[in-house]
């Protein structure tokens, strides 16, 4: 399913809701709120305003449990950090124990035993997945041709994403985890995705070359910049908002 917003401003205010009805039903269900957290520049402004009134004062931030879905291989205080993202934009206002942020050990220089250890303090069944899409169709930080397209074994991996891409050294979740989850969210913004989006939905295509063809599946929540190659594709699942 996909929702289309007239700007980027809409989508952010729709998905913060999004997060805050699934916090509170997640909670009656089962006492916590699981969630999995992307970077990129989209998911921003979401948090940001999850951070502030009226969100900020909303009683789930007790019982949410933070983790990430990627993150890049450096120090959690560098400004490329996913962790520090969220810090600075989210979890600084929020009202979550710091014993219930699960950040990703990206400064760990043995990289496969951070992901193991990482893949041991997943939950089974996330709440929420929450994904963005670069412009190359790569989804957390499974890029074009990686070999966590096709991970059968492993829920965590480091990957080394394409040249050109900084950093190049990743932990990200592998396509079981994003299976596994109760929900899954993608945030798309501006025309630079159109293409890509264009390439996961059109009805023939490889995950390999658009590895978000990968969550085709889950709801996706785009602006009409973003939108524009799949709004003429008249499919049945695109709601206007
Ligand atoms: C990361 C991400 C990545 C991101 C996309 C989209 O660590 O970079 O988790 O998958 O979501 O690259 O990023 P933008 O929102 O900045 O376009």
């Amino acid at each position: 399913m996909i929702r289309v917003f007239e700007d980027l401003g809409l989508l952010t205010r729709a998905a913060a809701d999004y997060v805050s009805d699934l916090a509170e039903q997640s909670i009656q269900e089962s006492g916590r709120f699981t969630w999995l957290l992307c970077g990129g520049a989209t998911p921003r402004p979401t948090f940001q305003l999850l951070g502030t009134k009226p969100y900020k004062g909303r009683t789930f931030w007790a019982k949410t449990h933070f983790y990430w879905g990627d993150e890049r291989c450096v120090p959690p205080d560098s400004e490329q950090s996913n962790y520090r993202m969220a810090r600075h934009n989210l979890l600084d206002g929020v009202a979550t124990p710091d014993s219930q942020v699960h950040r990703m050990p990206g400064e760990r220089r043995d990289y496969d035993a951070a992901a193991d250890e990482y893949a041991s303090i997943l939950p089974d069944r996330p709440d929420l997945v929450l994904l963005g899409m670069g412009d190359d169709g790569h989804t957390a930080s499974i890029f074009p041709g990686s070999l966590a397209i096709d991970e059968q074994d492993r829920r965590v991996m480091h990957v080394v994403a394409p040249e050109g891409v900084t950093p190049r050294d990743r932990l990200t979740i592998t396509p079981s985890v994003i299976r596994s989850a109760r929900r899954v969210l993608v945030l798309v913004s501006g025309q630079p995705k159109a293409h890509a989006m264009g390439k996961v939905f059109r009805p023939e295509g490889d995950e390999h070359r658009a590895p978000a063809r990968l969550v085709r599946e889950a709801l996706w929540f785009a602006d009409k910049m973003a939108a524009q190659e799949v709004l003429k594709m008249k499919l049945g699942y695109i709601e206007l908002s």
